[in-house]
Parts: structure tokens; C-alpha cells; sequence
């Protein structure tokens, strides 16, 4: 039993082993059933689509069974603490734990509580594991490395994808800039060659333009017209011409339309955005099998060479 708590406890081979497997998968149409007889249970304790549905049809797909805990019709309501909630649905004898949560580090601290491997599904502002993950399998499939240069572009103070983003890029290679407006890039940030409030600078010359939501529901100072003051960092059809023509342009989702993102790239050729949705099951499948003791970390060949055969 592993847990998957964040990006940075992972190695350069777990991460191969998993990638490489979720490739794997996605060649395949059908799948053995290698969690059969597992219980699975997801607990999402902020709103979720893609990762928790496609967290629930990965586990599917393998043959294991699945359990949502919905936090809004339950004891919460009543007071009780999300630890303890944890602690009791521990009790029930559950294969894995996939867990989502405003508090950032409460996947490592129910870790330390349960007898079964934590997945987190995103925590606050800290880390959001999977998503790197898919993020990196997409990025691999289209330009067959990882030795990018990428541009985070919006709201990167709030954003546990920019954190979990950047420190898997960095393990394989990538240059990572930030871009977002006045506010909402940090001042500082670990393995980031620069950090800006000018798009061009920050993608003229990228493989990937990477957009982030404003995660208004994590805004601590209320600004005046905040979409307006957003919609000077969007990315549309004229700014998307300031990177190069073969960068692709990719969004965690969701998306607020017309505010990061406008409606005429959302779904343009250059958008990678849907394939990140389809690539979220496939890694999903090979994280819950290295979860839960399926899948062992070979000695894979360099990434060059075995992740991008099929
Ligand atoms: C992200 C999240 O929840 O961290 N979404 C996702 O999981 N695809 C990003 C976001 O909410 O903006």
C-alpha cells in the first residue's frame, strides 16, 4: 500500500511506471480486472466533475467497486470533524481512500490515521497530484518529452495545480514560467525561471500555454469586476498568436468561459483541453492499481524511449 499524497514524494520511476502504464491503458480497449473484489471510496469534500467521476470510472474499469461519500447529506452537518468522518468511514474496510478537501495537508494527516493508501484528489491550495499526471501524459503524447518550456498563465496564487505542475515538470526537465495579473502570481516560486505580469514575455517562445481558473472561492480580498480585471491575462484568438504556432494551449478545467479562456480556442485545434479529460481516467487506472500494490516501479529505460512506444 502506497499513498499518493503529492508530486513531490514521487520518484522520476514511480512517475515513468505510471505514466507509462496509463499509456498503456489507453491502447487497450478492454481491461482485466485487476482491482476486482476492491472497495473504493471517494470523498469529496469540495465540488468536483472530472477528477471524481473519472476517479470512480477508473476504478470501474478495473473491476473494483465504489462508495461516494457525499459530505453535503451527512454527519459534517451535524458537527462532526472531517478527520473524524475519516477515522469512521475507516472503520467500514475500504481498499482506497481518494480524497478531495479544502485544507491543505488534510490528505497527509488522514494518511496517518487510516489502514488503507490515501489518493489525493487535490487539497487546498497545496498540491492536486493527479492532475500533474495527466497533464504530463498529455504534454508526452503530443511532443514525445518532457523538456518543454511551459507558461502557467492566471491564477497561480491560489492554485494547487501550478504547484503540482511545476515540480513534475521540473523532475524531467521543463522550463516553467508564470503569468497571471497584479495579485495573483506569487513573488517567488521554486524551480521558475520567471515570473510575470507580461504575457508575451512569458510565452513568445513556449511549447505550452497552460491556463488556470480564477479560483474566486479562494480570494480572500474582494476586488471590484474581477472577471474584467482577469480578462486582462485571456487567452483568445488574438493572444494566443503571441506564443508560437506549434504550442498547444491546455486548462485543468473548468473553465470560465470568456474570462481565462475565450469561446473561439477553447476548442481550436490547439486546444489539448478534452484529451486531458480522456487521459484523466487512464492515469487514474495505473494510480489506484500503484496505490493499492498492482503495479511495482520497474526499472523502466529512459523516458525517451519507453514511454513513447506503445
Ligand atoms: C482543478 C482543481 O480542482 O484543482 N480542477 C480539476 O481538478 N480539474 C482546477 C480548478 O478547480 O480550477
Amino acid at each position: 500500500m502506497r499513498h499518493l499524497l503529492d508530486i513531490k514524494d514521487l520518484s522520476r520511476k514511480e512517475i515513468e511506471t505510471i505514466l507509462k502504464r496509463a499509456m498503456w491503458y489507453k491502447s487497450l480497449k478492454v481491461y482485466s480486472k485487476t482491482l476486482e473484489g476492491k472497495f473504493v471510496l471517494t470523498a469529496f469534500f469540495e465540488p468536483s466533475t472530472r477528477t471524481k467521476v473519472s476517479f470512480q470510472k477508473a476504478a470501474m474499469n478495473l473491476g473494483a467497486r465504489v462508495i461516494d461519500f457525499a459530505p453535503e447529506s451527512s454527519s459534517l452537518l451535524k458537527g462532526e470533524t472531517d478527520l473524524d468522518t475519516i477515522m469512521t468511514l475507516n472503520m467500514m474496510d475500504f481498499d482506497c481512500l481518494v480524497v478531495r478537501i479544502r485544507r491543505n495537508g488534510a490528505p497527509k494527516e488522514f494518511a496517518k490515521y487510516v489502514d488503507m493508501p490515501v489518493v489525493n484528489a487535490g487539497d487546498g491550495t497545496n498540491e492536486h497530484p493527479t492532475q500533474a499526471l495527466l497533464d504530463a501524459m498529455t504534454m508526452l503524447e503530443h511532443f514525445k518529452t518532457l523538456e518543454l518550456k511551459v507558461a502557467i498563465v492566471g491564477d497561480i496564487v491560489h492554485s494547487r495545480v501550478a504547484r503540482s505542475l511545476t515540480e513534475i515538470l521540473n523532475k524531467f526537465g521543463a522550463e516553467v514560467r508564470m503569468v497571471g495579473p497584479k495579485g495573483f502570481v506569487p513573488e517567488s516560486f521554486e524551480g521558475v525561471s520567471l515570473i510575470t505580469n507580461d504575457l508575451e514575455e512569458a510565452i513568445h517562445d513556449v511549447d505550452v500555454v497552460y491556463a488556470l481558473r480564477i479560483q474566486k472561492e479562494r480570494l480572500e480580498e474582494s476586488y471590484p469586476n474581477v472577471d474584467d480585471f482577469f480578462r486582462t491575462m485571456q487567452i483568445n484568438s488574438k493572444t494566443i498568436e503571441l506564443a508560437p504556432k506549434h504550442a498547444i494551449l491546455m486548462h485543468p478545467g473548468p473553465f470560465n468561459r470568456n474570462v481565462e479562456v475565450s469561446d473561439d480556442v477553447v476548442y481550436s485545434e490547439r486546444s489539448r483541453i478534452l484529451e486531458q479529460v480522456k487521459n484523466g481516467v487512464f492515469v487514474r487506472m495505473a494510480v489506484l492499481e500503484y496505490a493499492m500494490g498492482v503495479i511495482e516501479v520497474e526499472s523502466v529505460r529512459s523516458m525517451e524511449t519507453s514511454l513513447v512506444e506503445r
